[in-house]
């Protein structure tokens, strides 16, 4: 019997970026992010637990110093729209007073989580803030928000692999592929 992981990577028509699409843009993104923090040394927030390949892979294109930390937040009940209600689950080790603060996040659906960070990390009095995220669903926003480095705009659809998950699974995926039936109310989901 096939594992699901087997089944999305079997049917072609689910791809939406490949792995090479993903490594190229994520090459252009850290050099533009190593032009711009030149001579700085800025602390990089990845967002768990969507963003851990992300993350991973966009740091060791970078050319400038840099630390890392982790947050990891939940907000999605049983559903795959967001609830809105974001908690903190691992809040941050580093002192960021004063530094220059990058969040990595995975995508951008709604912008709440994206909203709450900025406002929650903001509090901490970083000497500058700003936000990369690989994927961005176009047409999905219910508030309005920020995001200085973008990877690819998609369209609104619910996407798996590359660190992103449905219930749990798929993270594993190379890529990134779209699920075409997901149920209106599936298991607890955490970023
Ligand atoms: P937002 O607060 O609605 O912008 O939700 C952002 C978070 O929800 C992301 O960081 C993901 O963890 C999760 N999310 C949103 N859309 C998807 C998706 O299509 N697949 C998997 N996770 C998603
Ligand atoms: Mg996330």
């Amino acid at each position: 019997m096939k594992s699901k992981t087997e089944e999305i990577l079997s049917n072609s028509k689910n791809i939406l970026i490949g792995s090479e699409a993903i490594r190229n843009r994520i090459r252009e993104l850290a050099q533009t992010i190593s032009q711009d923090y030149c001579g700085k040394i800025p602390v990089f927030i990845g967002v768990l637990n969507g963003s851990f390949l992300f993350f991973a892979d966009l740091i060791r294109e970078l050319t400038i110093d840099c630390e890392v930390d982790f947050v990891k937040i939940s907000s999605y009940g049983n559903s795959t729209k967001s609830s809105g209600k974001i908690k903190i689950l691992k809040g941050l080790d580093c002192d960021i007073r004063g530094r220059d603060v990058i969040v990595v996040e995975d995508i951008i659906d709604s912008g709440l989580s994206v909203n709450f960070l900025r406002k929650w990390i903001g509090e901490h009095k970083p000497g500058s803030l700003r936000f990369v995220s690989l994927l961005i669903k176009e047409g999905a926003a219910e508030v309005s928000y920020e995001c200085e480095y973008v990877g690819f705009r998609i369209p609104n659809k619910f996407v798996v692999g590359y660190g992103l998950d449905y219930a749990q699974l798929y993270r594993n995926l190379p890529g990134i592929y779209i699920m075409n039936s997901v149920p209106e109310h599936s298991e607890k989901k955490e970023r």
